[in-house]
């Protein structure tokens, strides 16, 4: 029988990927884990733990996801998103498993001004890039059957994220003011978790770029999902991200091709705006 344990499995993504694979898996099992059962920080009891569950495939998608904390906690960045997946490599390689990474657009910085290749070569702006990109070489480094799939702008039925913080501050304001000047695919967590089911299926190797289709700003992002929620009450206005002034830098630019994954498997996911229209209509908390 097939074990595979998720690693964030309470997180917005890990919940749709544990549903996803409990039902495509029917004769395997899936464990799911988060913080309270394991502390990828602390290697001893990662390697232990990961040991005596002794599973065939470990999903490793636990992070310190706060990308404007990272700046001002690079400690705790380094210590969950490189070292802390450098213990779940360590324990993945003694039971002779597969390890599955899930990282970032972040690890690029934008200057290239076209979707973003796997090969292409990364340099993070910010620490929560420069962190994520160090758990991808421990993988890399450790792992002898590793998967990395690279995804970006996520947002999903659990968890907070654009979508919940743009309906919420619809709530409260009148205008609301985004940035105009980054580009990239927003991504529904449900279509990632079956693209990463997918892929653990057909046994895949190496790295993989996974989004929803298109590509857009976050000024655009954001009017879809007032039209979409039918709210016409609030302005929005375009600002550059120098207005908005955040701790992190961010790139530009950080589409990726998604080439590589429908030449290896067929899979196409749909335009990220259809996939915003489903997920509104299925769970608007407006
Ligand atoms: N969100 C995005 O837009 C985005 C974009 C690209 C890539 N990714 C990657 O995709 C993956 C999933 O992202 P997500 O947005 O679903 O993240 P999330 O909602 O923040 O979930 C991550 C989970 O990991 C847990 N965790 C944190 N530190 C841990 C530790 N030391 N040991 C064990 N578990 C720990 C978190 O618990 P707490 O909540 O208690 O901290 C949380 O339940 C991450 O690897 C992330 O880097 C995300």
């Amino acid at each position: 029988m097939r074990r595979v344990l998720v690693i964030g499995a309470k997180g917005m993504l890990g919940r749709d990927l544990m549903g996803v694979l409990r039902s495509s898996l029917p004769h395997g099992e899936v464990v799911g884990w988060d913080i309270e059962e394991i502390d990828i920080q602390q290697e001893e009891d990662t390697i232990l733990k990961i040991g005596e569950l002794q599973p065939d495939t470990v999903i490793h998608i636990a992070a310190y996801t706060d990308v404007d904390g990272c700046e001002s906690n690079k400690e705790r960045a380094f210590a969950v998103n490189a070292e802390g997946t450098k213990h779940v490599a360590l324990a993945t390689l003694r039971c002779q498993a597969k390890m599955v990474y899930l990282s970032t657009d972040y690890i690029f910085d934008g200057n290239k001004k076209e979707p973003y290749l796997e090969g292409d070569s990364p340099h993070p702006l910010n620490v929560y890039g420069h962190s994520k990109l160090q758990g991808e070489r421990y993988v890399q480094a450790l792992v002898k059957k590793a998967l990395i799939i690279r995804t970006q702008w996520l947002y999903g039925r659990y968890g907070r994220n654009f979508v919940t913080a743009i309906l919420q501050q619809a709530k409260e304001k009148e205008a609301l003011s985004i940035v105009n000047d980054q580009m990239g695919s927003p991504t529904y967590t449900l279509d990632l978790a079956k693209a990463i089911s997918v892929l653990v299926q057909l046994d895949h190797q190496g790295i993989f770029h996974v989004a929803n289709g298109d590509a857009c700003t976050w000024y655009t992002f954001g009017r879809a999902i007032l039209e979409l929620s039918g709210i016409d009450k609030v302005r929005v206005i375009p600002i550059s991200t120098e207005e908005l002034s955040r701790r992190a830098l961010r790139p530009s630019y950080s589409v990726l091709n998604c080439q590589k994954l429908k030449r290896e498997t067929g899979l196409v996911l749909r335009p990220w705006l259809e996939a915003l229209g489903d997920y509104l209509r299925t769970y608007n908390p407006y």
